[in-house]
């Protein structure tokens, strides 16, 4: 029989610490079913002390979520551990994550602290924490510059205190896989309650070999690995989920190895998280990217249609490549819709159900056809809408090859109807100027990205606008199939997560078009 690999998704946690992908509470709760419905062991859902809209995430995707574990990340502090304890006691399965630094540069430079003291602390913290859940696990920050001998005896030291599950970061991603793997056989020959404990790693990919060494400690035994979509994470990111799941699949001559994951929902989980973070996946991503199943050149292209195992080591269809078809239209009616969302793994109860009917059925009249894509973001946009203070309440815009691009905006601002209108080097530009001319903070703008989220002329544009306002950086998308819709939208949802965003006190000029 196979072996498992218990996959601890860290999206939620490690991967919002990505520059620029904090996500608020709908969208944690989103990508936290969808990682449900992917399939994931566990879902770190979030490092509940560290401010009350984290611990609100966690309690809620606590209270939600149904089959994943739901871990809560603690420092070994008391105060964390009591905060990770009430976040995640609504799960069915709750698992506290409490981790403090062991290598002597971390120690020294930023504990403070004496070896002896960390260990007492840890092991502190993995007996409050035993006392609070019912599973610990327990992380030695930096494990990979750690010295060998004190890393045994704390990981002896915490699995005696109760951690059933001992985790080895590669923190700052500088171990090599043959190094890393020797660490964890090592870990595994010298500890001697190694038994008692799953070993499970987590590497940061700051010199591109995370999955390399996640791959080598599973080769060495460790039976849980941590893992964000896309890679997100700190820095450089962490190892990609969808990589470790499909080399285990794609070679299982030579890993007799399984996991929960339904692979089919790796692209749609990839596409969600891309677009809730505003982080873009590179074309040439593994698994993932626009162009991992594209083949350009002539020789390929003869091959693959001769035989598609001469260029493809897996099918397109396995990752859930497919879900980019039609699969509903116009005349479809809300029975279709709500089975559609189901296999896309996303609940919608009835009165979601009839708001988001409306904006299928506005969508459908202008698209041809609907795609996955399409109903994720239809989905998302309605959501966002509850809590916006700033509404799009309508934009017109003209431009050409001989006239000055123009944009006269309508904006509801907390309920009250405001209007501008400005000149702008294109129609986005102009569009921006004339939003950013009834509002401030305004923010500096970071990044303008715009992709299409299907395919043709008719496609729904997805734009991303990234802001960064007094040391906050917020990211916003908008779709619509008309570009510079999507553009305004962006922007008015990435300028309604900026905390003291509000109306202009001087009125802006308003001629209209
Ligand atoms: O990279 C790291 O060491 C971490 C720990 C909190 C597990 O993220
Ligand atoms: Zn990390």
């Amino acid at each position: 029989m196979s072996d498992r690999l218990y996959i601890f998704d860290t999206t939620l946690r490690d991967g919002e610490q990505s520059p620029g992908c904090s996500m608020n509470l709908e969208e944690k709760l989103r990508v936290a079913y969808s990682l449900a419905a992917l399939g994931v062991d566990i879902i770190e859902a979030g490092f509940p002390v560290a401010s009350p809209g984290d611990f609100e995430a966690v309690h809620r995707i606590a209270s939600e979520i149904h089959g994943p574990t739901i871990a809560g990340l603690a420092r070994a502090h008391p105060k964390d551990i009591e905060r990770a304890a009430e976040a995640v006691r609504p799960a069915e399965k709750a698992r506290i994550h409490t981790f403090i630094a062991t290598s002597p540069i971390h120690m020294e430079a930023k504990l403070r602290m004496s070896p002896d003291e960390v260990l007492e602390m840890a092991v502190a913290a993995v007996k409050q924490a035993r006392s609070l859940v019912p599973e610990v696990e327990f992380s030695a920050e930096d494990a990979g510059r750690t010295e060998m001998d004190f890393l045994c005896r704390i990981v002896e030291a915490t699995i005696a205190a109760g951690a059933r599950i001992i985790n080895i970061p590669d923190t700052v991603g500088y171990m090599t896989p043959q190094e890393f793997g020797g660490r964890i056989r090592e870990l595994r020959e010298r500890v001697p309650n190694a038994d008692q404990a799953i070993f499970s790693v987590h590497c940061h990919n700051d010199l591109g070999l995370s999955v390399a060494n996640s791959l080598a400690a599973v080769e060495n035994g460790a039976r849980q690995v941590e893992c964000t979509i896309n890679g997100l994470g700190e820095r450089a990111g962490n190892a990609s989920l969808e990589e470790i799941v499909m080399i285990l699949r794609t070679r299982s001559d030579r890993y007799d190895i399984e996991t929960g994951v339904d692979t089919t929902k790796i692209v749609p989980t990839s596409k969600l998280v891309s677009q809730i973070t505003g982080m873009p996946v590179q074309a040439n991503k593994a698994i993932v990217g626009a162009n991992a199943f594209a083949h350009e050149a002539g020789i390929h292209q003869d091959g693959v249609l001769k035989h598609q195992k001469t260029y493809e080591i897996m099918t397109p269809e396995s990752v859930g490549w497919t879900t980019n078809r039609m699969v509903l239209g116009k005349h479809s009616g809300r029975a279709a819709l709500k089975s559609r969302y189901e296999e896309l793994g996303v609940e919608v109860d009835r009165d979601a159900l009839n708001a988001v009917f409306e904006r299928f059925k506005i969508l459908a009249d202008k698209k041809k056809e609907v795609f996955d894509e399409d109903l994720m973001s239809i989905l998302e946009h309605g959501e966002e809408a509850e809590s916006e203070r700033v509404k799009l309440s309508s934009l017109h815009v003209a431009s050409g090859t001989k006239d000055t691009p123009v944009a006269a905006i309508e904006l509801e601002i907390e309920g009250k109807v405001h209007k501008a209108t400005s000149e702008g080097d294109g129609p986005v530009d102009a569009a921006f100027k004339a939003i950013n001319s009834l509002v401030e903070p305004n923010g500096k703008l970071l990044l303008y990205a715009v992709n299409a989220i299907t395919a043709g002329t008719d496609a729904q544009g997805e734009v991303t606008v990234r802001l960064q306002d007094a040391g906050r950086i917020v990211n916003g998308q908008g779709k619509d199939t008309d570009i510079v819709v999507a553009s305004a939208k962006a922007l008015i949802a990435a300028l309604n997560k900026l905390p003291d965003m509000h109306a202009r006190e001087v009125h802006a000029q308003y001629s209209g078009v």
